[in-house]
């Protein structure tokens, strides 16, 4: 029986998302594996693998070989120990839920909003592996949109006004759309990010398929465009791309371990009252191959 064989695969979603087991993270993956795994990745977008009880060490070595890995700009939200982990929690290193009015409670609640990781970059995350710590009972799961089909599924008419758009984004944006955080002086301590702009069209560079690339938390107008008008196109995207078709929720169990593809997919997490429910999850960030691609307007 071929090695790649053990593992089992069961659909989530029709469009997005599938189960893997028979396969144990912490091991070193070999080539057959890791090409299932990695075939099956682009094939669902999003990779569910339930019991994995790994720690920090082992899910940097497991994302390790997937490429390298991003060290997130906000210095809050950095593991202390290791620096590759991000840590998505309303709970401090010490053990204790973070109070409402500091930063760090503040900025991981825009994870609340539809995002893809790191669209503040020049050169985007490809992808994310997140590790279910301490998971929620009530909310607090993640939805993920299919990108791919939220742009197939466009009237001809708007692919053509939108094919050949950019947009800006900027990872101050993102501050902006915080109540709390815009108006205070402190905002919390990020490496510096300029505003980048990309299309907001884009072809994967794996599989060739085009899709809508968005992120609701950084993107703060297309080029060209009155800024009333682009806001409304924006938001009649953002609408269209996260309707119930095509998003999955991904509903936690402790040691689940996600791993979503950013190129053709965005997500969100479900709101849950975070001033009393832990919710602990660390990510490690797949630093992207290359800026995203605009599709070429024959
Ligand atoms: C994230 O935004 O990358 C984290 C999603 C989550 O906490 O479920």
């Amino acid at each position: 029986m071929p090695l790649h064989n053990s593992i089992r695969v069961k659909k989530r979603h029709p469009l997005i998302g599938a189960e893997l087991t028979g396969v144990d993270l912490k091991s070193s993956l070999n080539n057959i594996i890791f090409e299932r795994i990695h075939s099956l990745w682009m094939e669902n977008l999003v990779l569910v693998f339930p019991n994995q009880s790994l720690n920090d060490e082992q899910h940097i070595k497991f994302g390790s070989q997937f490429g390298e890995l991003e060290v997130h700009p906000s210095q809050a939200h950095r593991s202390s120990e290791n620096k590759e982990i991000y840590r998505v929690s309303n709970v401090d290193e010490s053990g204790n839920i973070i109070q409402s009015n500091d930063t760090a409670w503040q900025y991981v609640n825009l994870s609340w909003l539809w995002h893809t990781d790191s669209s503040f970059r020049k050169i985007p995350s490809k992808g994310s592996i997140l590790h279910g710590i301490e998971t929620t009972k009530k909310g607090g799961n993640t939805l993920f949109s299919n990108m791919y089909e939220a742009y197939e599924s466009l009237d001809v008419s708007i692919k053509k006004r939108i094919d050949s758009l950019y947009v800006m984004h900027d990872h101050d944006f993102i501050i902006r759309q915080s109540r709390h955080l815009s108006k205070k002086i402190d905002k919390g301590r990020y490496d510096s990010l300029p505003p980048v702009c990309h299309p907001l069209v884009q072809k994967h560079p794996v599989t060739g398929r085009r899709s809508l690339f968005l992120s609701p938390h950084t993107m703060d107008y297309i080029v060209g465009m009155k800024r009333n008008e682009s806001r409304r196109l924006l938001d009649e995207l953002i609408l269209h791309a996260t309707a119930e078709k095509f998003v999955y929720k991904h509903i936690w169990e402790n040691d689940d371990v996600v791993m979503w593809d950013n190129r053709c997919t965005m997500h969100a997490v479900e709101p849950f009252d975070n001033t009393s429910v832990r919710r602990v999850m660390h990510r490690v960030t797949l630093v992207g191959d290359n800026q995203p691609i605009s599709i070429e307007i024959p």
